[in-house]
């Protein structure tokens, strides 16, 4: 079993993943960044500035994606690895900015959708029953 955190760098994120891995959970993180060693770069970055740490004996993957980007911006093996793998996703990313233009807040139902469409193709992985009414609740509108 694994746990999906969005927001690991992040305030409250870097907190929840510092408390989780001092607990021995496997952790799944999505992270924004070029490449996922970069993504663990920032996750340890952030870490640190918390006095926590990252070493060989905490399970973590980092998965690059955004929560605004179409399908969360996962390549299809992450996307796979989450759906199979992780089974509570702890979702700690978001834009705590006020000066968001209107367009870019408007974008972020996008990001809710893409999220529960995650959740669900790994719901229909275990209980195949609710496929069909998975398909219905993400068609979109
Ligand atoms: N701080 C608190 O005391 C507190 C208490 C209760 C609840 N909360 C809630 O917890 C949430 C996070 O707050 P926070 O204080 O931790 O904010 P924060 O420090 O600004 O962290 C936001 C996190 O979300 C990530 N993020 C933002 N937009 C993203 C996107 N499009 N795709 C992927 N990741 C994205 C950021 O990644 P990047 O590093 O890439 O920007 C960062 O990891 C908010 O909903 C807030 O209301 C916070």
């Amino acid at each position: 079993m694994a746990i999906l955190v969005t927001g690991a760098t992040g305030f409250l994120g870097s907190h929840l993943v510092a408390g989780l891995l001092e607990r021995g959970h496997r952790l799944v993180l999505l992270v924004r960044a070029a490449d996922a060693v970069a993504g663990l770069r920032r996750v340890r970055d952030a870490l640190s500035t918390i006095g926590a740490s990252l070493d060989e004996r905490h399970d973590v993957t980092v998965c690059v994606g955004a929560l605004d980007a179409p399908g969360l911006g996962l390549r299809s093996e992450d996307r796979d690895l989450i759906t199979e793998e992780c089974d509570a996703y702890l979702h700690c990313g978001a834009s705590v900015r006020f000066d968001l233009s209107l367009a870019a807040a408007e974008h972020l139902p996008e990001a809710v959708r893409a999220k529960l469409r995650v959740e669900l193709e790994a719901m229909v992985r275990r209980e195949p029953w609710l496929a069909e009414k998975a398909a219905r609740l993400t068609k979109e509108p």
